[in-house]
């Protein structure tokens, strides 16, 4: 579906768990769609002029916490763009309901294996920096996919999957809403 002539006429943004490709496949979409990128850690990293491990570990995550949902409500507004989330983003009740209410949100739905064989060995997420990253995965799934599951389009990624293939399923599911 590579000449798709779908217009958003409000904010993509990509949540679900760490490695379920938000930033890769964002970017496609994005350029698919002719519209502009952001990523919402790249922007906390930029204003906060810390990298995320730096940020939890000198601020806390709460910290953290509080920065991502300032540059979330200034990335959702202005021209219609697709945002990638962080995985704890749409979590909070408050950024959820500010994505609710702006933009169309699309989980990334991966299972363990997926997730775990794009995230294993790669630094920079404080929360898989743990005895056993893996089950620490394995339990944020636990805890989130419920959450995630409120999103408008659910779509699944596997690691057999190109983001190509991802971005046209996203596509898809858009032209089905219009
Ligand atoms: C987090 C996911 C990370 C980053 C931070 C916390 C989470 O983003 O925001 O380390 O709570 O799941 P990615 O999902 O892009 O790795």
């Amino acid at each position: 579906m590579s000449s798709v002539a779908l217009k958003i006429d409000k904010p993509l943004v990509l949540v679900g768990l760490m490695g379920c490709g938000k930033s890769s496949v964002g970017r496609r979409l994005a350029a698919q769609l002719g519209v502009g990128f952001v990523d919402t850690d790249d922007e906390i990293v930029k204003a906060a002029g810390m990298s995320i491990p730096e940020i939890f570990a000198e601020l806390g995550e709460a910290a953290f916490r509080d920065g991502e949902i300032k540059v979330i409500a200034r990335l959702l507004s202005g021209e219609p763009k697709v945002v990638a989330t962080g995985g704890g983003a749409f979590i909070s009740p408050l950024v959820r309901a500010e994505i609710e209410r702006i933009g169309t949100s699309v989980w990334l739905r991966g299972d363990l294996e997926t997730l775990w064989g794009r995230v294993e060995g790669k630094s920079g997420r404080p929360l898989l920096d743990a005895d056993n990253p893996k089950q620490v995965l394995a339990e944020l799934m636990a805890a989130r996919y419920p959450i995630y599951e409120a999103a408008d389009i659910t779509v699944d990624t596997h690691a057999n999957n190109t983001h190509e293939v991802v971005v046209d399923d996203i596509l898809k599911a858009l032209a089905r809403t219009k």
